[in-house]
């Protein structure tokens, strides 16, 4: 999903966040989700937005490659009018707030996720007993908890700090750092990949790289199965079969509706033996 498609879809809590929470993210964080990508802000808009913040700004250029640290100082030095200033830090917040929930309010992203399970039907349909599984993006666990109930083993790899910490309190599995771009495995280890709505398109979150990684470590015969990926399109390009299940049915949470919109438990499945 490109910046201006993530601007437009945010959900009503990105209300909630100001630009200068940004520089609340890990450096890490930020280096991954202000590398130079479609799907990344522009570094003009967090220097609009964060110019009148100037330690915020600091920490965040400090996060950049050097050369673009820099040019974000720069770009902050321009003069612009506070509406200019204010539109950019709420293009900020929204084209971010998914990154701001999972590290920031880890726990409204726990809540939304154990409203809006995965179908059982396709969970059932995952070759995942016996198997050793790799799966990427995993969270807080949603999806962990069912492959560490029935795999040989689970390597569970999350990016994001606050969650990984939750997953290791949680699951069974064997729980690393790492992005789906660069997976620390050897090719052909496991039998099965796996993503739970953690996959799509464009990097910062999946990608070219991102795909030929899962791809890569999944021994020949084995699987890559990604849920509810974004862009579903995108993989059936790529030789993925599409699979839709019934949507659970599910309590109505006003609460969480009020932040995140409305609910959408992972449904489809997109599948291809390597
Ligand atoms: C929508 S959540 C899904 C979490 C979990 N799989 C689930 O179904 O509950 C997306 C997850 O992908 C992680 N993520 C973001 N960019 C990533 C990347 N490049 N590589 C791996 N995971 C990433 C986020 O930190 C977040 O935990």
């Amino acid at each position: 999903m490109r910046y201006s498609e993530a601007v437009l879809a945010a959900p009503p809590g990105s209300a909630h966040f100001q630009p200068a929470d940004l520089a609340r993210l890990t450096p890490s964080t930020l280096h991954r989700v202000l590398a130079p990508v479609p799907s990344a802000p522009p570094l003009e808009d967090v220097a609009a937005a964060l110019g009148p913040h100037p330690g915020e700004l600091f920490s965040v250029a400090a996060a950049l490659e050097p050369a673009r640290g820099e040019r974000l100082l720069r770009l902050s030095q321009r003069p612009l009018p506070d509406t200019e200033r204010w539109a950019a830090g709420e293009r900020l917040v929204r084209g971010l707030f998914w990154t701001l929930v999972y590290e920031l309010e880890p726990e409204r992203w726990v809540a939304l996720a154990e409203a809006e399970p995965i179908s059982p039907q396709l969970l059932r349909d995952l070759p995942a007993a016996g198997a050793r599984v790799v799966e990427v993006g995993a969270g807080a666990g949603r999806l962990t908890a069912h492959l560490a109930g029935v795999a040989a083993v689970v390597v569970a790899l999350e990016p994001c700090p606050a969650l990984r910490e939750r997953l290791r309190r949680r699951s069974r599995a064997h729980v690393l750092a790492a992005v789906t771009q660069q997976l620390p495995l050897l090719s052909g280890w496991a039998d099965l990949a796996t993503a739970g709505a953690a996959m799509g398109s464009q990097p910062p979150l999946g990608g070219p790289a991102a795909l030929a990684e899962l791809e890569r470590v999944v021994r020949p015969g084995g699987t890559v199965a990604l849920i509810s990926p974004q862009e579903p399109e995108w993989f059936q390009e790529r030789g993925y079969a599409l699979r839709e299940y019934p949507v659970p049915e599910i309590p109505v949470r006003p609460d969480l509706t009020a932040y995140f919109g409305p609910l959408t438990p992972p449904n489809t499945l997109l599948v291809k033996t390597v």
